[in-house]
């Protein structure tokens, strides 16, 4: 599909109509005191001189909500590292954003989350890494941590803010899934995300020490099924399958440059986190284009827009646009093509070879993983 200068309500409609998006990412820094093994973010990070400032933030919120965005979530990296994280709140509140704060919760004590609630905020999405604390420090990186998550959660539920809960799933927490919905119920947040770890950005390189077994899985699937029937009506249970051991991919992005956009620290458009992985694509920045101009014309948002650049087995497929292809970062991942079908798929001629990859992965006997930088492997 060509993009046209059309632009419809966010609704499904006929192409080439291109539909308004409704999530925007703005990703304020790269800087995080964490050190997730698990984390999107890419290999090589932008650093604090080429962040965007202020004002053209205030501005990127503007166009996003005329464009017909509205919700922004401030992630990073860890947000509250930027000093005008109040200004920033206030700005996308102002241009009439549901604002959500993506936030480790270091830094976060109960005055800020008040001065962050007068500025505007909405919600706050606080990641747990594990129900104990001990491993959860450990797959942090970070001692304490757990620790100051807990209190931030109060602090964020005694200010009358939403909360949601995310958990990252993977070998060394599988086993207490459970807990960590309970944990969350417990801390009063109203949704939880049970997110098994994606394979992207620095995720990658740690994938053999975070893979859980199909076995795992399998539970962790049921438990899930369990849980929700238990919490339905008091805790909305999200859930991102571990596509590896699955028989259709997931439908990544609801479609590539169909419902959000992510902006990094510098101001790159992106359609989605990993898409910078993809060689070839040509990335507009904020401080050259409008958001609307980069939505619509962006090279790199056209590039997988709609179904017309797939290949068989995903152009003649039933399911092409529940799915999408899958996963355009994960196929060029593994398959070494962005535009092949996503390996997580069956019909995909590199679905065996995935799973091997996977069962591979989950035999490796001891966890070790790699740190950002700054610290050394450890034994989790
Ligand atoms: Fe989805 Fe393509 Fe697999 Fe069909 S062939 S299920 S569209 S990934
Ligand atoms: Fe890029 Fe899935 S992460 S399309």
């Amino acid at each position: 599909m060509s993009a046209g200068d059309t632009l419809a309500a966010p609704q499904p409609v006929a192409a080439p109509v291109i539909r308004a998006p409704l999530g925007l990412l703005a990703e304020l820094t790269h800087r995080c005191p964490l050190a997730c093994p698990y984390c999107s973010n890419p290999l090589a990070l932008e650093d604090r001189a080429g962040e965007l400032d202020t004002a053209a933030w205030t501005r990127v919120f503007n166009e996003a909500a005329e464009l017909g965005v509205l919700q922004t979530h401030l992630s990073g990296g860890e947000p509250l590292s930027r000093r005008d994280i109040l200004a920033l709140v206030a700005a996308a509140h102002d241009a009439g954003l549901y604002t959500n704060l993506i936030t480790s919760a270091i830094g976060l004590d109960a005055a800020r989350v008040a001065a962050l609630r007068d500025a505007g905020l909405d919600h706050v999405q606080i990641s747990l890494q594990d129900t104990v604390a001990g491993s959860a420090d450990v797959i942090a990186g970070y001692d304490g941590a757990h620790a100051r998550k807990l209190a931030a959660a109060a602090a964020v539920r005694d200010a009358g803010l939403a909360l949601t809960v995310n958990a990252v799933i993977h070998r060394a927490n599988i086993e207490r899934l459970e807990a960590m919905v309970d944990m969350a119920a417990a801390l009063g947040a109203g949704r939880v995300e049970v997110a098994h770890a994606q394979y992207y950005g620095w995720a990658l390189r740690n994938r053999a020490a975070l893979m859980p077994t199909r076995a795992q899985v399998e539970v962790a699937t049921a438990t899930l099924a369990r849980l929700r029937e238990s919490y339905d009506g008091r805790l909305v249970i999200d859930a991102v399958v571990p596509d590896y051991y699955a028989r259709y991919p997931k439908p990544c992005m609801g479609g590539w440059a169909s419902r959000s956009l992510n902006i990094t620290p510098s101001g790159r458009a992106l359609p989605c986190h990993a898409a910078e992985t993809i060689p070839g694509l040509e990335f507009w920045n904020v401080r050259d284009h409008s958001v609307r101009d980069i939505w619509l014309h962006a090279p790199s948002f056209n590039a997988f827009r709609g179904t017309d650049w797939m290949a068989e087995p995903c152009r003649s497929c039933a399911r092409r646009d529940v799915d999408f292809g899958g996963c355009r970062c994960q196929a060029l991942a593994i398959a070494g093509d962005a535009t092949a079908t996503d390996p997580a798929c069956a019909l995909s001629p590199l679905h065996d070879h995935l799973l091997a990859l996977a069962e591979a992965d989950a035999q490796t006997a001891e966890i070790r993983y790699a740190y950002r930088g700054r610290r050394e492997p450890a034994a989790g």
